[in-house]
């Protein structure tokens, strides 16, 4: 039995809840708050149990196993292109992760050979199957996503990985941890992904002496021109982190958000440095940069560039 002050109470939270949920659903974009209105009504309808038993028997897989059957838990929502498994093609995503030039590059000229791996934010692995392939003695993989991580982790069942380690977590969070120094940190796609970015920079030099990163960067006579750019950025602001004062753009992920298979980070927003702050906030936090390649200012989704750096 409800007793009147518990019922006051839940009374009182519902309503704070209700509030929030309207404060919040005015704070959205359009796009978001149609997402979020079709999110709550399919919430509302009531299910009818026959349809709550169909879906516990549907989790059920027919036939003998095969690799698409893991592959397809996730259907839809696969970024990478998978390799063929036992000679049979796989039907995923279509980018080319698992064959990466830019991995190759950055084994190339770190030599993976042996080596301690940090890998930031892995979504399926397709990086951490090469640095394996690639001879690293170990791989510590954070990746924060939770879709992303399963599928990281069928990844892992499917090519037999053994070096490699995925953990879910927030890896700012953990490098905040002060955790065991590694040879390599593997920093590809992330930075842009961020609020405080000058952070990653500076803590991956507390784990690392040696840093590949690749991120997307914002530039002002190209971003605010493109309009599929230029509808994600919001301002510029004044951030100051570790005494390196700079300029920062808000980016807003909008519609991106109501992918299942989104492939950023934990906000509705993160922040874009300038190719030229990048290069002074590594700088400034002990980096040496000893080589930039793949860099694009043309790209649709923004100028990127690949940076490999080391300090002492
Ligand atoms: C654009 S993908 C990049 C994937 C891969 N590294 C690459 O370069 O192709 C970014 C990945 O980082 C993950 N991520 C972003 N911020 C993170 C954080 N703070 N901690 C852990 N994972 C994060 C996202 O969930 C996503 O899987």
């Amino acid at each position: 039995m409800l007793l009147p002050f518990q019922a006051v109470v839940g009374g009182l939270r519902r309503t704070a809840g209700g509030l929030r949920r309207r404060l919040l659903r005015r704070l959205m974009w359009p796009d978001e708050r149609a997402a979020y209105d079709a999110f709550r009504e399919r919430r509302r309808q009531p299910m009818d149990p026959a349809a709550a038993w169909r879906q516990t028997l549907d989790l059920h897989v027919a036939g003998p196993p095969r690799a698409q059957n893991a592959v397809d838990i996730f259907a839809g929502d696969w970024t990478s292109k998978l390799p063929d498994v036992g000679g049979t093609e796989l039907a995923a995503g279509q980018h080319r992760l698992f064959e990466d030039e830019r991995i190759d590059w950055l084994a190339g000229r770190f030599g993976i050979r042996g080596m301690s791996v940090l890998e930031l934010g892995p979504l399926e692995g397709g990086h951490t199957y090469m640095l394996e392939r690639a001879g690293a003695a170990s791989i510590l993989a954070i990746e924060q996503n939770r879709r992303a991580y399963l599928r990281c982790l069928v990844t892992k069942e499917l090519y037999g990985l053994t070096a490699a380690r995925f953990q879910l977590g927030d890896f700012m969070a953990y490098l905040k941890t002060g955790p065991a120094p590694v040879d390599l940190c593997v920093a590809l796609g992330v930075l842009y992904h961020l609020v405080e970015p000058a952070e990653l920079i500076d803590l991956a030099g507390r784990v690392s002496p040696r840093l590949a990163l690749w991120t997307h960067y914002y530039d002002e006579a190209i971003c605010p021109r493109i309009p599929e750019q230029a509808r994600h950025f919001a301002g510029t602001f004044e951030s100051r982190y570790g005494g390196f004062v700079h300029t920062l753009h808000r980016y807003e992920y909008k519609a991106a958000l109501g992918w299942s298979g989104f492939s950023g980070g934990a906000h509705s927003h993160a922040a874009w440095m300038d190719r030229a702050t990048l290069l002074r906030c590594l700088e400034h936090f002990g980096w040496r940069v000893d080589a930039i390649g793949y860099e694009d200012p043309h790209l649709p989704n923004g100028p990127c560039l690949m940076v490999l750096a080391t300090r002492n």
